[in-house]
């Protein structure tokens, strides 16, 4: 890519000759305008969700702020007229080291949610990691891809059956890869969601993989048919109730009408909650899914160099680094503190990527130096979904792969695998 035609300066340029007509960009490029921008287009319910973290939201805190403890020692007079922000990464070529995170629950960010980030975002040719929490059935989702790559993540439910129906569905759609996240097989203190006593799946948001499932409905059916002994007495309904059972019925296939009088889509709720994970889980399952797909596997909430070593040691193809932006354990470890020990254990047997309080493109530069093989990127593109819909995600992912092209530029390096190279380029002082 020359320096003419190098996304840093298409982006950059665009927004400027745009400026001399008045006219500013509609999703806002700085961090926190672009937070606040969300914040404001969003419910208190969606926000809670979308941007909280657990507990005292130390740990999402600190996964930004430690990147500040990175500074970046530029190196000058290298031909950089010409830049290359392509990768090869678990036998793929890809336009750059960036990926969509998986965000479960995207209907809060946008009516259309997951189909709506696909058909803005996939001529970016960036991977989407599809959520087991997706807002919409992987198929649709996939189909809105078209030859966009897309990876899919799972949460590795107690029923071993619709494991394998999930992991046989990923498959269908063409994934690449399979991630398996392991930090929240219980879901964290989330104390914005607690106090509003708000929970996206319980009304039925979120759980589109499930109910679009033929296991999952089969159990579903089997509660209704079999329902066991209730030990709480339901309270009388209320407005809230009401919209939560119209939300849950909503959500069911079919016809909205007959749904609302079927007890399936209540039966859905309390399914998902039964089965949604398997806190049992532990390395001595990890062969049992190995012979189940021939997809790559990667191990996503690794923190831990001895974890990582022991994800490789169990045949896994690569490892994501990443505190689940710091929605699981407040007062964890930073993300980017945690990585250079884990490459430094993982010694490139296999790919290892990062995600966890990325917020510009420099981020993405100092994940790289300190040897991440590519990044994923989470909140930032779900705010410029809720800001701007499809567009509004891509033109974020725009912005974060200008600043990392800039940065490139400005620092000295042509290729990814510079980056890495001259790591953050601290000198003994
Ligand atoms: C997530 N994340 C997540 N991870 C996952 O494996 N499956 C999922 O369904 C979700 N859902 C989800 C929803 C929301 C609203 C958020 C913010 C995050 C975690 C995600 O993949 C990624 O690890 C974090 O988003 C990284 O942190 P930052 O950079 O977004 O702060």
């Amino acid at each position: 890519m020359s320096e003419q035609e190098s996304i840093g300066r298409r982006v950059q340029s665009r927004i400027y000759r745009e400026g001399l007509f008045g006219r500013r960009p509609v999703v806002p490029v700085e961090p926190q305008l672009l937070e606040r921008a969300a914040r404001k287009k969003l419910s208190r319910r969606a926000w809670a969700y979308l941007a909280g973290s657990a507990g005292q939201q130390r740990t999402d805190a600190e996964n930004r702020a430690a990147f500040d403890d990175h500074p970046i020692v530029p190196r000058v007079l290298v031909d950089v007229s010409s830049r290359e922000l392509g990768v090869q990464l678990l036998g793929r070529r890809l336009p750059a080291p960036l990926l969509l995170a998986p965000i479960g629950a995207l209907e809060l960010a946008h009516p259309r949610s997951d189909v709506e980030l696909a058909e803005g975002v996939r001529e970016l040719g960036l991977p989407m990691v599809i959520s087991t929490q997706g807002s919409r059935p992987m198929e649709e989702t996939a189909a809105t891809l078209r030859d966009c790559p897309r990876w899919f993540q799972l949460y590795w439910s107690s029923d071993d059956e619709l494991v394998e129906s999930l992991i046989r569905r990923a498959e269908d759609i063409g994934s690449d890869a399979l991630v398996v996240t392991l930090d929240t097989h219980t879901l964290g203190w989330r104390t914005k969601d607690l106090d509003l006593g708000s929970l996206p799946f319980t009304r039925a948001e979120g759980i589109a993989q499930y109910v679009s499932d033929p296991v999952f409905r089969r159990l579903v059916e089997q509660r209704v048919a079999h329902p066991g002994p209730t030990t709480e007495p339901t309270p009388r309904p209320n407005r809230s109730a009401v919209a939560a059972a119209v939300s849950m019925a909503r959500h069911w296939p079919g016809s909205l009408k007959d749904n609302l009088t079927s007890p399936l889509p209540r039966a859905a709720v309390e399914t998902f909650l039964d089965v949604f994970s398997r806190p049992s889980l532990t390395w001595d399952h990890l062969p049992w899914l190995r012979e189940r797909t021939r997809m790559p596997i990667l191990l996503k909430g690794v923190q831990h160099p001895a974890d990582a070593a022991r994800a490789v040691e169990h045949g896994m193809d690569g490892i994501v680094v990443s505190n689940h932006g710091g929605r699981q354990v407040d007062g964890a470890i930073a993300s980017i503190r945690a990585l250079p020990a884990v490459v430094r254990e993982v010694g490139r047997r296999v790919p290892v990527l990062f995600d966890s309080g990325v917020r510009s493109g420099a981020d993405v530069y100092k994940a790289l130096a300190l040897g991440a093989d590519a990044v994923m990127i989470g909140r930032p593109w779900v705010y410029g979904l809720a800001v701007g819909g499809g567009a509004g995600a891509r033109a974020v992912l725009e912005y974060l792969l200008a600043e990392l092209d800039l940065t490139m530029a400005l620092t000295g390096a042509r290729t990814i695998p510079d980056i890495r190279e001259l790591g953050l380029g601290q000198v003994e002082s």
